[in-house]
């Protein structure tokens, strides 16, 4: 049993993409739901493969912390509506949303075909807009709550993601809105904007070997404090934002990235130079 620390203690959270794409690490929404339920908030586990959420459930569980799993897709309004229900039957309301669900996918705008475009907006724009269209109205009627929006250095930066990209700034422009529209009704609503953060998922989309380690050295090399950064770093940073202690902070962006926004590339060039590149 962990230590249970209670910065948001009996409070209700949903978690969007709570479950991680298989393998070894973990995602930032897994990381985020559990050091959630150690904060003391009950979490319902949102993913659209079940067993996923079960995984996240059961290690919640073991910690001696409260969590439900929710199953269904998150782009879908009819989804977003049960999976709100579901918290407030679950844990009697909604207190906490952390709008989790993304995926990043290469492409420039001349390469990006309209399906790519449409389904980088799915995932990672639509699936918040509507878990908030959703949630907003049950902490309104309460008299407040708090968001996070897990968005992302790339929509700050060019990253070859043009479709990602803008879904991300999308995300920080809905971010500044809904804390401007909800702020009176006792509702604050900031981003995270993770790095180069190792994730399974960043993991799994290039096969195991000496090319994938040199890209996960540069990820960590291309940071300030050349350190790797991983799921449970965003799901910190998440805990604060929704917690009391952050009671005053609203439509922010806080970049979780070793401190890649904060250099040129110029300054890190010599660092990342001095990293030994594989053959093939
Ligand atoms: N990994 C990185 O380097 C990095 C960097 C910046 C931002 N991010 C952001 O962090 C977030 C999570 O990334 P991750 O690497 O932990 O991903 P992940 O794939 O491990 O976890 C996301 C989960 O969301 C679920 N999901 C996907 N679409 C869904 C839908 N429509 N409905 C319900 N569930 C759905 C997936 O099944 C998965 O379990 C994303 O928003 C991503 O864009 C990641």
């Amino acid at each position: 049993m962990v230590e249970r620390r209670g910065r948001v203690e009996g409070r209700a959270a949903i978690v969007t993409g709570a479950g991680s794409t298989p393998g070894p690490g973990i995602g930032t929404g897994k990381a985020t739901a559990i050091v959630l339920a150690r904060e003391g908030a009950s979490v319902l586990l949102v993913d659209l493969h079940a067993e996923r959420a079960e995984e996240t459930r059961k290690l919640i569980e073991e910690e001696g912390g409260r969590a439900e799993v929710f199953s269904g897709d998150v782009s879908l309004a009819a989804d977003c509506e049960e999976m709100v229900a579901a918290a407030v039957e679950a844990f009697g309301t909604v207190d906490i949303l952390v709008n989790n669900i993304g995926r990043a996918a290469l492409g420039t705008v001349v390469d990006t075909t309209e399906e790519d475009w449409d389904r980088a907006f799915d995932i990672n724009l639509r699936t918040a807009f509507l878990a908030s269209k959703y949630a907003v109205p049950v902490m309104a009627a309460q008299g407040g709550g708090s968001i996070v929006n897990i968005s992302s250095i790339s929509a700050l930066r060019g990253d070859g993601t043009v479709a990602y990209s803008a879904a991300k700034g999308g995300l920080i422009a809905m971010t500044v809105d809904m804390a401007y529209a909800h702020g009176r009704q006792g509702i604050r609503v900031n981003a995270v904007a993770p790095g180069h953060i190792t994730t399974p998922m960043v993991m799994s989309v290039s096969a195991p070997g000496p090319r994938a380690e040199f890209m996960n050295t540069m990820r960590s090399e291309a940071g300030l404090l050349g350190t790797p950064g991983d799921g449970w770093d965003v799901g910190w940073a998440a805990a604060f934002l929704v917690s009391d202690e952050a009671r005053w902070i609203t439509g922010a962006v806080l970049p979780v990235d070793s401190g890649v926004l904060s250099v040129t590339p110029l300054m890190m060039a010599p660092r990342l130079r001095g990293v030994p590149e594989p053959e093939s």
